[in-house]
C-alpha cells in the first residue's frame, strides 16, 4: 500500500486525486493547498473527469507543505502545483524521503530540472514527471506502429495542440504570466516536444515563429524540428477562440500509410494505408493520466516495467522547448 500526499489541489490535483482512488494499493492520506477554498470549489480546466467530491474523510488537509512534510505518514508526494513551485516542492519532498510524481513542465529552466534530478539521485527515490502524452492511447499506438516498421519510414509528422487562453478565473491567473507558466510553448507545446523526442529522438536543430499578445505573453507558435530524413512541425496556441475550444491532433505520413489523430473527428484515430482500406485501430479506453500514475507506482514498487518515461526525458523536453525562442 502506497500512502500518497497531493500538494496543489487545483485542476490537476483533483484529476490525480480521482485517479489515485481507482488505483489498487494507492491511498491518498494528505492533501495540501495554500488556498483552503480549494477544498470546497472545483477549479476550471480543459480535461473531463476531474474529481469534484469534497468528502475528505480520513485525509489530513494542510495549507502549508512544510507542515505536511513535517507530519509525514506518506511515501509519495504528488506535486500538482503551479510550475514555478515544482523544483522547491519536489526537492523538499525528496529530502523528506518521499518518491515524487511532479506535473509537467518539470520546471521553468534546465538548471532547476538538474537540481531536481540531483535531489532524486541523492535521496535514492523515484522522480517522474507527468508527460501524460506518452500514455495517451493514440500516441502510444502511434509509437508502436512506427517502431514496428510495418508501414516503412516516417516521411513527415505534424502535431497540433491548441486551446483558448486560460480564462484567468479562480487560481488560473498565473498562466498569463510567462515568467510563471513559460507561455504556450513551455506549458502546452512541451507535450508535443516530448512526443517528438519520444518518437524520433533528439532533433538536429529547431526553429520557431511566434506571436505575442499585447503585454508580451507568447500565445501562438509554429515550430520546426530538423531531422535529415523527415519533416517535423508543430503548432501550439493559446490564442484560438473559446468557441473553437481545445484540440490536439497529429498527422504522420509514413512511406506506406498515413496515420491521423484528431479527437474532434467522428473517427478520431485512423490509419490510411497505401494499399488496402482505411481502418480505426483499437486503443485502450483507460485515461492517460491514470495510466501514467499506475506506471509511476510500478516504478516505485520496483516492478519490471517496459521503460516509457524518465525524469531525464522531462528535463530534456524542457531543454528542447527552451531552445525554440
Ligand atoms: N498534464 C497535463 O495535461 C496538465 C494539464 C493542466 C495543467 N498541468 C500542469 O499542472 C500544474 C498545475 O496546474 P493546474 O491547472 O492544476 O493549476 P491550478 O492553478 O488549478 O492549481 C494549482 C493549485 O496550487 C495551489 N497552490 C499555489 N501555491 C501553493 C503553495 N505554495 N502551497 C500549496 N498549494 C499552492 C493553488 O491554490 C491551486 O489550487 C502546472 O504545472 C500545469 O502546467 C498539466
Amino acid at each position: 500500500m502506497e500512502k500518497i500526499a497531493i500538494v496543489g489541489f487545483g485542476f490537476m490535483g483533483r484529476l490525480h486525486y480521482g485517479n489515485w482512488k481507482r488505483i489498487p494499493g494507492a491511498r491518498v492520506v494528505a492533501i495540501c493547498d495554500a488556498n483552503l477554498a480549494q477544498f470546497r470549489d472545483v477549479s476550471d480546466g480543459n480535461i473531463a473527469g476531474v474529481d469534484a467530491s469534497t468528502d475528505f474523510t480520513g485525509i489530513d488537509l494542510y495549507d502549508d507543505m512544510g507542515k505536511m512534510l513535517a507530519a509525514g505518514g506518506f511515501d509519495v508526494v504528488d506535486v500538482t502545483l503551479p510550475t514555478p513551485l515544482h523544483p522547491e516542492a519536489t526537492v523538499a519532498a525528496l529530502k523528506a524521503g518521499c518518491h515524487v510524481l511532479c506535473e509537467k513542465p518539470m520546471a521553468l529552466d534546465v538548471a532547476s530540472c538538474d537540481r531536481m534530478l540531483a535531489a532524486a539521485k541523492r535521496a535514492r527515490r523515484t522522480l517522474l514527471v507527468g508527460h501524460c502524452l506518452r500514455f495517451w492511447p493514440e500516441y502510444a499506438a502511434l509509437k508502436k506502429l512506427i517502431d514496428s516498421g510495418k508501414y516503412g519510414k516516417v516521411v513527415a509528422a505534424e502535431f497540433s495542440r491548441v486551446t483558448p487562453p486560460p480564462d484567468g478565473k479562480g487560481t488560473h491567473g498565473w498562466f498569463f504570466d510567462e515568467k510563471k507558466s513559460g507561455g504556450c510553448l513551455l506549458d502546452l507545446h512541451i507535450h508535443d516536444a516530448d512526443m517528438v523526442r519520444f518518437l524520433f529522438g533528439p532533433p538536429k536543430g529547431t526553429d520557431a515563429v511566434v506571436h505575442r499578445r499585447a503585454g508580451g505573453l507568447l500565445d501562438h507558435a509554429q515550430v520546426r524540428y530538423a531531422y535529415p530524413d523527415k519533416v517535423v512541425t508543430a503548432t501550439a496556441s493559446w490564442a484560438v477562440s473559446k468557441t473553437h475550444g481545445f484540440e490536439a491532433s497529429f498527422r504522420v505520413v509514413l512511406e506506406d500509410a498515413t496515420v491521423v489523430f484528431d479527437a474532434k473527428r467522428a473517427a478520431p484515430f485512423m490509419v490510411y494505408p497505401q494499399k488496402g482500406k482505411p481502418y480505426a485501430p483499437k486503443v485502450s479506453a483507460r485515461s492517460a493520466y491514470e495510466a501514467e500514475q499506475r506506471y509511476f507506482l510500478d516504478v516505485v514498487r520496483g516492478r519490471a516495467v517496459k521503460p516509457i518515461l524518465s525524469a531525464r526525458d522531462a528535463r530534456d523536453a524542457v531543454a528542447l522547448v527552451k531552445s525554440l525562442v
